[in-house]
């Protein structure tokens, strides 16, 4: 099943890059996705095609108006259902790996992407289903969040990665759980020696020695973001 994503941006030149480069362009040429970026400013139809406008109550800065989303929203809703309307939002619920392989099951998602101030709160009230924020800081908009939500559920979809096993060992896959750490050739470089573990061959030690370390900086990791 191919999965469709569409985003609707009033900078949609910000999402090109990202997702036309390595494994998500990739992916869509294997046909597993479809995305689609959708220019806010198409839906925007007086003269100056203009999507912002000043806040009710003051207040600095511009807010996208609601009509061009709604436009747009209307549109793609008489041509398909969405399994999430993503709303991407510091005052979202937090971003994590739980999430993103709820999203992975989708058919087709739907991303809302703000900018400037952000947007006329209308749209989120008639459209979201899911309120995302990516972390506790403030991005210029919602286009970088919409990236990171799209990399991280495209590459759950199945013939994506191409070593099948790799998404499923992956860190933060099966609960919290960070890996060992990886090193490849050559074995001494810049003064700093690879494990010693990892040259004997021995494929039951290299597994435990893979067990420990990853142990250790879980619960280093665990510490430092002071959780549990
Ligand atoms: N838009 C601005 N900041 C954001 C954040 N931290 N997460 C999601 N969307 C945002």
């Amino acid at each position: 099943m191919k999965m469709r994503i569409d985003v609707i941006s009033a900078v949609p030149d910000s999402l090109v890059s990202p997702l036309n480069t390595s494994i998500i362009k990739r992916a869509q040429e294997r046909k597993k996705v479809e995305i689609y970026v959708h220019n806010l400013r198409d839906y925007a139809h007086d003269k100056h095609k203009q999507i912002d406008d000043k806040p009710f109550g003051g207040g600095s800065g511009m807010l996208l108006k609601p009509e061009p989303f709604f436009e747009c929203i209307d549109k793609l809703l008489t041509e398909r259902k969405y399994d999430h309307v993503i709303f991407p939002s510091p005052g979202g619920k937090f971003y994590d790996q739980k999430i993103a392989n709820k999203f992975s099951l989708a058919k087709n998602i739907l991303i809302i992407a703000g900018h400037y101030k952000g947007i006329d709160d209308r749209v989120r009230q008639k459209y979201a289903t899911d309120e995302i924020s990516i972390g506790r800081y403030i991005l210029t908009g919602g286009e970088i969040a919409a990236i990171v939500i799209i990399d991280s559920v495209v590459r759950l979809l199945p013939g994506v990665l191409n070593d099948s096993e790799s998404a499923l060992n992956d860190s933060l896959m099966d609960g919290d759980v960070i890996e060992a750490p990886y090193f490849t050739r050559p074995a001494q470089y810049s003064g700093i020696s690879i494990p010693e573990v990892l040259l004997s061959g021995n494929e039951k030690k290299i597994k435990e020695w893979k067990e420990e370390q990853s142990k250790i900086l879980t619960d280093k990791w665990k510490k430092i973001n002071k959780l549990e």
